[in-house]
């Protein structure tokens, strides 16, 4: 595919961790799909037929559809202007003091409106704060150009979008018949299943979609915390609690709850309600708490500061290479004051120099290994591995792990 044909789609942010793999989607379904993104090494990487980062499944067809000729990924903006469809999955992430970038997607869309033409679909795909779609409506007006506007959130989870992105129906969203007509085309090129909601319903649909299983991951480390505080082991409470109890079968086990979206989005509701959101912050407290509680409670049972501690998992969830917000960090920065040495292993993290391997971590604390080991991520390799030395599994991974 030449730089200059036109084709189906062209995905802003296309090389990110939701544009790539919704762009090899449509064009494994037959679409001619063009990623735009800033990110230069990202898109070399995609044009050799390789993935930036893991997602199962997505390499296989990657190469199928590069070879075929119906993707290519550029950073050059005008490619833009060369395609039916124009989807915009950029980041939305919140700053350092919490607070989400009201403008970041109205900025994204100023800086490729002069590529925008006539006659364009534009389909918002990031989670965005609500009323960002009315603005890009009235955006696209302001520039007097006759583009229709779709809110389609995306809903799947990293590490199954090859799956979930033909299973999950797709919610769409605008207030143009027209533009409804072609985002509901669109998207059942991969699911057939389509609810048409009006956009600031969807705005909330999914903001909602992420702080409701922020909020359950909370309930459950809470209660991991008040079982634990009593002596007893939270995960048989659940394990009975739930048995043949469909009403309960929802409880989560306790464990880190993090990364890019989950806490980032529930910031977002709640600053979309003047700050106003106490079960959602109360939460963000809780799964943020986490990794200070365990540290607080080994300290009550190990003299940490005359201890190397190895962290087993540095990215934010199993099967993952993605270390965005992810607790482990957090945990590393609080062992590294508390304990004498740290040291971080994983076997899916590839960007942190600072890694070392599993072996390392396992040698014996004579020879330089760790005096006690915990698995802050619940990757499988961790289910089965042998060491003398003392294991805190909050996951419940193994058998016979030591309680916090
Ligand atoms: N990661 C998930 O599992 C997931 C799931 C559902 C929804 N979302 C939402 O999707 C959106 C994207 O998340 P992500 O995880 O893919 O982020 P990401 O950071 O992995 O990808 C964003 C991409 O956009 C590019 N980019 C940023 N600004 C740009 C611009 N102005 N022009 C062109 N490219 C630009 C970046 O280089 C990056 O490659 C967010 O709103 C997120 O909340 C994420």
């Amino acid at each position: 595919m030449g730089p200059e044909a036109a084709v189906d789609v062209t995905i802003v942010g296309g090389c990110g961790h939701v544009g790539l793999p919704l762009g090899i989607a449509f064009a494994d379904r037959g679409l001619t799909v063009r990623l735009y993104d800033l990110n230069a090494d990202a898109c070399d990487t995609v044009n050799r037929a390789e993935l930036p980062f893991a997602e199962p499944g997505a390499a296989e067809i990657l190469s199928e559809v590069i070879a075929a000729g119906r993707l290519s990924a550029t950073t050059d903006v005008s490619s833009v202007a060369r395609a039916d469809h124009v989807v915009v999955v950029i980041g939305t992430p919140i700053d350092e003091h919490h607070n989400p970038d009201l403008n970041a997607v109205q900025a994204a869309i100023e800086e490729i409106a002069d590529n925008l033409v006539d006659g364009q679909l534009l389909v918002l795909r990031s989670t965005v704060y609500p009323g960002v779609t009315a603005m890009v409506e009235q955006l696209v007006a302001r520039k007097g150009l006759e583009v229709d506007v779709a809110f389609c959130p995306e809903r799947i989870a990293e590490g199954r979008a090859m799956t979930e992105l033909y299973e999950l129906p797709q919610i769409v969203a605008s207030r143009s018949p027209r533009a409804i007509e072609r985002a509901t085309k669109l998207f059942r090129n991969l699911t057939h299943e389509v609810l048409l909601l009006e956009p600031e319903e969807a705005e909330l649909a999914k903001l909602f979609t992420n702080t409701w299983r922020y909020i359950k991951f909370a309930t459950a480390n809470q209660l991991f915390m008040m079982a634990n505080d009593f002596g007893l082991d939270y995960e048989r409470i659940r394990t009975a609690l739930a048995f043949n109890y469909p009403r309960a079968a929802d409880l989560p086990g306790a464990g880190f709850a993090a990364g890019p979206c989950l806490f980032k989005d529930t910031m977002q509701l709640a600053a979309f309600n003047n700050n106003n959101f106490q079960l959602g912050q109360a939460s963000v407290m809780v799964n943020e708490g986490l990794p200070l509680y365990v540290v607080a409670r080994l300290e009550q049972q190990f003299d940490l500061s005359d201890m190397t501690v190895g962290i087993l998992g540095m990215s934010f969830k199993a099967g993952s290479d993605d270390i965005r917000s992810s607790l482990s960090y957090k945990l590393k920065r609080i062992l590294r004051f508390k304990a004498r040495a740290v040291l971080c292993t994983d076997p899916y993290v590839t960007v942190d120099p600072d890694l070392v391997p599993l072996e390392a971590v396992l040698a014996p604390p004579s020879t330089g290994g760790a005096d006690l080991l915990v698995i802050a991520t619940p990757h499988p390799e961790y289910v089965a591995f042998t060491t003398d030395v003392p294991v805190v599994d909050i996951w419940n991974l193994r058998d016979g792990g030591v309680r916090v």
